[in-house]
């Protein structure tokens, strides 16, 4: 990782991310959570004040250690115990079957191999286990698509590797998730291109 991806862009990510348009998302893509859980692109934990009371503990996944400092704060201010747990959402250091449930938020763009990554999941969770996730992704409209294809090589440059045309329901769907819920919607006061949003809970059957 260089000192850009390091050290620059998770300080970006921790105010872009924090943007108070996400409350909303965050709050209904926690909702549900309970037991063990993990999560993948723990970034500077943001997701952690959403956390329902019957999340027993949460295994972070996340490579960038200035991102983890950045989550200190919100670590002290929650009961429910995190613990930074790996590195790699593509290669999980967990036994299978390990967690009841699964949360990703705006990170499936970002890890190369997010189908290894779907894989990865799809393991550690027990059998009906449950991914909670929200991500942009290829949005649903053939002109933004088009100008989603055009930007993407700028968006990866500068914001480590993330994608803008990432098909997030097929992409679950292709891993052997079975969709309970899914809402697809642009988010209010982002460019179409970066907010093409689909939320939902996915099962591991
Ligand atoms: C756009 S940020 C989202 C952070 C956080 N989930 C949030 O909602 O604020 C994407 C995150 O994915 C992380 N990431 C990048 N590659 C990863 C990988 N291979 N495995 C797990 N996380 C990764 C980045 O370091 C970053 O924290």
């Amino acid at each position: 990782m260089g000192l850009y991806e390091e050290h620059v862009l998770p300080r970006m990510i921790d105010v872009l991310c924090n943007l108070k348009v996400a409350t909303p998302q965050r709050q209904r893509v926690c909702s549900g959570l309970a037991g063990e859980v993990v999560e993948i692109g723990f970034g500077s934990g943001l997701n952690v004040p959403f956390y329902p009371a019957a999340v027993t503990r949460v295994a972070a996944v996340e490579p960038a250690d200035t991102g983890w400092k950045l989550a200190r704060k919100r670590l002290e201010a929650t009961s429910v115990p995190v613990q930074r747990a790996g590195l790699d959402g593509a290669s999980l250091p967990f036994p299978d079957d390990s967690f009841d449930a699964a949360l990703s938020t705006w990170t499936m763009c970002t890890i190369p191999d997010v189908e290894a990554a779907l894989r990865e999941l799809r393991r550690v969770l027990k059998p009906g286990g449950t991914l909670h996730f929200v991500e942009h992704g290829l949005a649903p409209d053939e002109r933004v698509q088009t100008w989603q294809h055009r930007l993407e090589p700028v968006q990866k440059r500068l914001f480590g590797g993330c994608h803008l045309t990432r098909p997030v329901a097929d992409l679950i769907a292709r891993a052997g998730f079975e969709i309970t819920e899914l809402d697809v919607f642009y988010e209010q006061r982002s460019p179409k291109v970066v907010g093409a949003n689909s939320l939902g809970v996915a099962a591991s059957p």
